[in-house]
């Protein structure tokens, strides 16, 4: 397989023990063979596409993975090929072409892609290595890191899965080059999330660059996504199973994914439903005393500059109240929700009076 020359590339690790792995982020990765080489050690190699990302990526990564038996399955474009139907073609193409355990399931494209490849990864003869290319902005920042994987079932959003860690995170920012405006801002939404759950930095940084990052700026995308990743790295290290501290990633998530839910995941992507989720999480830390006006302001002018919404007219009040209940929040009937005791400070809690929550709902929605 070629020379064993050291990858140079700018790397940091989720530190799990015997299943820690690296995340290297850099412009032009896909098209360097010896970063595969270094740290992709299986022979079989099955890749999972989509039919916009494959054609616009998978040559120059097939050429990277050269010397390997590569198969690829390409699937439609789109969440509602997230599905256990999409796993299964997956797992017969392994079987079809007797892959062994030795082999890796390799991810190239969005959190769609990622999350099918993690799970199919994990079912196949209980668990076969996987890594992720991810392409879209989420997932570079979020959804590539952290081993959720999973499907949606026609009864809820990711429904199925499996924590699968992969071995590997290739983060090549040119990708982000030819993604659609509304996927970018989307993925804003998870960085700004992490500024506010605990590095009040970072949030400042976005404040004053954030015409960089939409601008498309090599250098200031680098510094967002690798600064997002030492911070879930870090919560994932701490808490993998989301057993308590994993949960603060969730901030603005469950108001976000009521939303989702309510409109039939069809009016917004995912990013921007976390992001009128976030300025509903700012509202009712205000409403709990938590957070002050300005902190808020600040909050809301933020999202309102990365064009992410921040209310939303077509769900009524008591609609979003009905789909928060059915969150994986709700605990011996309390729903818990991550509220600010600050900016970069976050907390989970079922504590707060359910008057401040009616008021951020009837504030936010209809
Ligand atoms: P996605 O995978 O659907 O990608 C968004 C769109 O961008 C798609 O049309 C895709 O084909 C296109 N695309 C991807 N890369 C491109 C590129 N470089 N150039 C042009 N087009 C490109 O969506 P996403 O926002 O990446 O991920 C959303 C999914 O991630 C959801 O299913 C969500 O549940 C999941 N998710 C998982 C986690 C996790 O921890 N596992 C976290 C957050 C979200
Ligand atoms: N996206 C939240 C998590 O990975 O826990």
């Amino acid at each position: 397989m070629g020379s064993r020359r050291r990858v140079n590339v700018d790397t940091l690790n989720v530190e799990l023990g015997t299943r820690s792995y690296p995340i290297l982020i850099d412009a032009g990765l896909i098209g360097r063979a010896e970063v595969f080489r270094q740290h992709l050690p299986a022979r079989d190699v099955l890749v999972l596409s989509n039919t916009t990302v494959a054609p616009l990526y998978l040559p120059a990564l097939a050429a990277s993975l050269g010397g390997r038996r590569i198969v690829e399955v390409i699937l439609p474009d789109g969440e509602a090929h997230k599905t256990l139907a999409s796993a299964a073609r997956v797992l017969d193409v392994l079987v079809a072409n007797r892959f062994g355990r030795d082999c890796a399931v390799l991810a190239l494209g969005g959190g769609v892609v990622g999350d099918l490849a993690g799970f199919a990864a994990a079912c196949y003869q209980r668990g076969v290595a996987f890594a992720q290319v991810p392409t879209t902005l989420l997932a570079q920042v979020d959804s590539a890191v952290g081993g959720k994987t999973g499907v949606n079932h026609p009864g809820g959003k990711n429904l199925i899965g499996a924590f699968h860690q992969p071995v590997l995170v290739v983060s090549d920012t040119a990708t982000l080059a030819t993604l659609p405006e509304r996927e970018l801002r989307a993925g804003l939404a998870e960085v700004i999330k992490y500024g506010l759950i605990c590095d009040a930095a970072l949030f400042a940084w976005l404040e004053e660059h954030l015409d960089e990052l939409l601008a498309r700026d090599g250098a200031a995308l680098a510094h967002v996504i690798r600064r997002s990743c030492e911070i879930k790295a870090a919560v994932v290290g701490r808490d993998e199973r989301e057993q308590g501290e994993r949960a603060l990633l969730n901030l603005g998530h469950t108001f976000g994914h009521a939303l989702e839910s309510a409109t039939g995941y069809e009016e917004w992507l995912h990013g921007e439903a976390v992001g009128a989720g976030l300025s509903m999480a700012a509202a009712m830390s205000r409403e709990c005393g938590l957070l002050t006006g300005a902190e808020a302001g600040r909050i809301v002018r933020l999202l309102e500059r990365a064009g992410l919404p921040t209310r939303i007219a077509s769900v009524t009040p008591a609609a979003a109240l009905e789909h928060m209940r059915i969150d994986k929040k709700v605990l011996g009937g309390r729903l818990r929700l991550v509220l600010l005791r600050g900016i970069g400070t976050a907390y989970l809690t079922a504590d707060y009076p359910p008057a401040a929550l009616e008021r951020t709902l009837a504030a936010h929605c209809g």
